[in-house]
């Protein structure tokens, strides 16, 4: 590691890039199988694996540790790029429940954890486009 890396971030708390990669395998594989997230699940290609690079690439730069996402298809506009999708209440959920299920297995230290989840949650709740 080289010195001017803040060793303070979500990314290098949480346990850098294998640790993210676990989070965001575990994610999609809830999504996947748990009968909860089906509504989101049909939203997403029938191979998730696209998907699971993406959002670890965006999560290895949203948690602090390198931009691979800006890097590779610039800024991510979040919003703007799930417009596509009807995402309301329901729907925010669901991925919650995918995510907070995830956290809870890979990641130990329940205040990162704690950190992670409220932080996630917001982002998911800025996603919602339908009026309820
Ligand atoms: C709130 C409920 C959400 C739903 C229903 C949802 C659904 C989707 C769907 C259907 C796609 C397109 C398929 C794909 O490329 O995987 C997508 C893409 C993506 N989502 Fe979400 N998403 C949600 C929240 C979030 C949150 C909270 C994040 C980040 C923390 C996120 C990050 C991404 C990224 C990085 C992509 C790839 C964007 C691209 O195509 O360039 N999503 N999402």
């Amino acid at each position: 590691m080289q010195a001017s890396e803040n060793q303070n971030t979500h990314y290098q708390r949480i346990g850098g890039e294998a640790a993210v990669r676990r989070l965001v395998q575990r994610f999609y594989q809830l999504m996947d199988e748990l009968p909860e997230s089906h509504g989101i699940r049909k939203l997403h290609p029938a191979d998730l694996k696209t998907s699971e690079g993406k959002l670890f690439m965006f999560l290895s730069g949203w948690m602090g540790g390198p931009q691979l996402f800006i890097e590779k298809f610039g800024h991510p506009r979040l919003r703007q790029r799930h417009l596509p999708f009807a995402i309301g209440a329901a729907e925010r959920d669901q991925w919650m429940l995918c995510m907070t299920q995830a956290l809870h297995e890979v990641v130990e230290d329940a205040v990162l954890r704690a950190e992670l989840q409220a932080a996630l949650g917001k982002v998911a709740d800025f996603m919602r486009n339908q009026a309820e």
